[in-house]
């Protein structure tokens, strides 16, 4: 299969919103999520004054982007940076580590993801051997070998201590942006994902609307969501594109690969398994009630395999249905799309990549891309339609296909009675 069809869908699998242009800004560093995320940082780092300031942080030459590092043991003991590095320009980076008394300097392996569809920039995981006898909490990097330690940012080493799972799922969205407002529906898959085993959804915030900031306002106090700040466009031309078109942008879909791999290298030890979608997406089991049942079923039948791919079908917001609701009228004080009124999919299209999301056991996982994984130490594995399917609510890719050329698949509605009850309760605390 063609490079190119295999990754149709990059440029607008956020479905409506990919063609809304988000401007430049600066917000405030003191809103609720992202205070609460730097006076962690803080705590650790009580001592030194040169802290990382936001997710991504620039080094000095500004041709590299620090997301952050994760200790890694699952080869040897390495200490792997998520960085967004320019694909030339950075040829040389050094970890500066802190042991006993003095600085030890190690020479990094710079892998770059190959997945960087012809950006200047891309992910690439800075990797640096661990020094023996030497267990560093923090790591600095600078593309120079001579600098000194005490100059330079130090970035608290993630992952140092994993403890067992907190969580069965975690549900890894990238880069919510452009204004995002589809409130209902975002209220609608939260609660479908809280029904079907999920514990916790990552939120890689870019921009969104007000009110949409106070729904994940909710979601933190309640403990569902978590905020993660990604104001990219402070340092890289962000492009809406997957794939580079070649207009002076620098790096692809607001950096779409860079949050997703640094939500499974977060959850790699909090979370059993880690579910990487959009916002506009759910993972729809047919044969189970729930994600836990399904997987236990996968991983039985399957117990070399630490990916599992699902098929994504498009239920396209021009075709509407009325199903037989009650009790849904509070909804309609909320803006966005009601997706128990889509029922209606595409059919695959033959000459396509036909897109598939994933849930994977994220210590099997060592570079993602969005539509499967890069490197990888268990098997993946194609989940056929009759276990489940990726519910895809958005604007149509076949728009010219009238009702009766889309499969009627009301699947969602087997869910009606939980959904309903839920996003009740949640509409009922929220909108008083
Ligand atoms: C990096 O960017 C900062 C802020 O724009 C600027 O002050 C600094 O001179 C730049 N450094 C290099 C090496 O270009
Ligand atoms: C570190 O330095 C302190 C005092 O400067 C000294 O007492 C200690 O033995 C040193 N530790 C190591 C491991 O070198
Ligand atoms: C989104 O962008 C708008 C326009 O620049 C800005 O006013 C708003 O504060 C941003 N919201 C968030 C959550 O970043
Ligand atoms: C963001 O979306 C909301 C709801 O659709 C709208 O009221 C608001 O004007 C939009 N803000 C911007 C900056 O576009
Ligand atoms: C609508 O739902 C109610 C209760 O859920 C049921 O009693 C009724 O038969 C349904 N009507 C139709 C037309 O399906
Ligand atoms: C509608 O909601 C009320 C209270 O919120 C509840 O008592 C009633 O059973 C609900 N009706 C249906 C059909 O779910």
């Amino acid at each position: 299969m063609p490079h190119f069809t295999r990754f149709y869908f990059y440029g607008c699998s956020l479905g409506l919103t990919c063609f809304i242009l988000s401007f430049s800004f600066h917000w405030s560093q003191n809103f609720f999520w992202s205070k609460s995320h730097l006076m962690k940082q803080e705590q650790t780092l009580a001592s030194r004054d040169q802290l990382p300031r936001d997710t991504i942080t620039p080094l000095k030459d500004n041709k590299t982007y620090i997301i952050a590092p994760y200790y890694d043991h699952r080869e040897r003991n390495m200490i792997r940076i998520l960085g967004i590095v320019h694909h030339t320009e950075v040829k040389e980076l050094y970890c500066y580590f802190s042991c006993a008394n003095t600085t030890v300097r190690v020479k990094a392996d710079i892998d770059m993801h190959q997945d960087r569809f012809g950006f200047p920039y891309g992910l690439s995981d800075i990797i640096c051997n661990e020094p023996t006898d030497c267990s560093p909490t923090h790591v600095a990097l600078d593309s120079s070998p001579t600098e000194n330690f005490a100059d330079l940012i130090s970035f608290p080493i993630q992952n140092r201590n994993p403890g067992s799972p907190t969580a069965s799922f975690t549900v890894c969205f990238s880069a919510m942006f452009g204004n995002y407002s589809n409130v209902l529906q975002f209220i609608q898959t939260v609660e479908m994902y809280k029904i079907l085993g999920a514990q916790k959804v990552m939120v890689y915030l870019n921009n969104c609307s007000r009110q949409m900031e106070e729904v994940l306002q909710y979601y933190t106090e309640e403990g569902t969501v978590e905020v993660i700040p990604w104001h990219i466009q402070r340092y890289l031309k962000v492009s809406h594109n997957w794939r580079y078109p070649d207009d002076g942008t620098e790096i692809g879909y607001y950096g779409q690969i860079s949050a997703l791999n640094d939500c499974i290298y977060r959850n790699m030890y909090s979370s059993k398994f880690v579910v990487l979608n959009d916002q506009d997406e759910i993972i729809l089991p047919f044969k189970h009630r729930t994600w836990d049942s399904m997987m236990e079923s996968l991983q039985r039948e399957n117990p070399n395999v630490g990916i599992f791919l699902f098929e994504n079908h498009i239920f396209p917001q021009t075709v509407v249905s009325d199903g037989n609701f009650t009790n849904t009228s509070s909804w309609n004080r909320v803006p966005g799309s009601n997706l128990l009124q889509y029922i209606h999919r595409e059919p695959d299209r033959p000459d396509y990549f036909n897109a598939r999301k994933m849930i994977v056991d994220p210590r099997a996982v060592i570079q993602t891309s969005v539509h499967s994984t890069l490197k990888q130490y268990k098997n993946f594995k194609n989940i056929p339609l009759e276990i489940a399917l990726v519910y895809h609510c958005r604007g149509p890719l076949q728009g010219d296909l009238s009702r009766s050329s889309l499969i009627k698949d009301d699947n969602i509605w087997s869910f009606n009675e939980p959904l309903i009850r839920n996003v009740n309760n949640m509409l009922n605390r929220f909108l008083t």
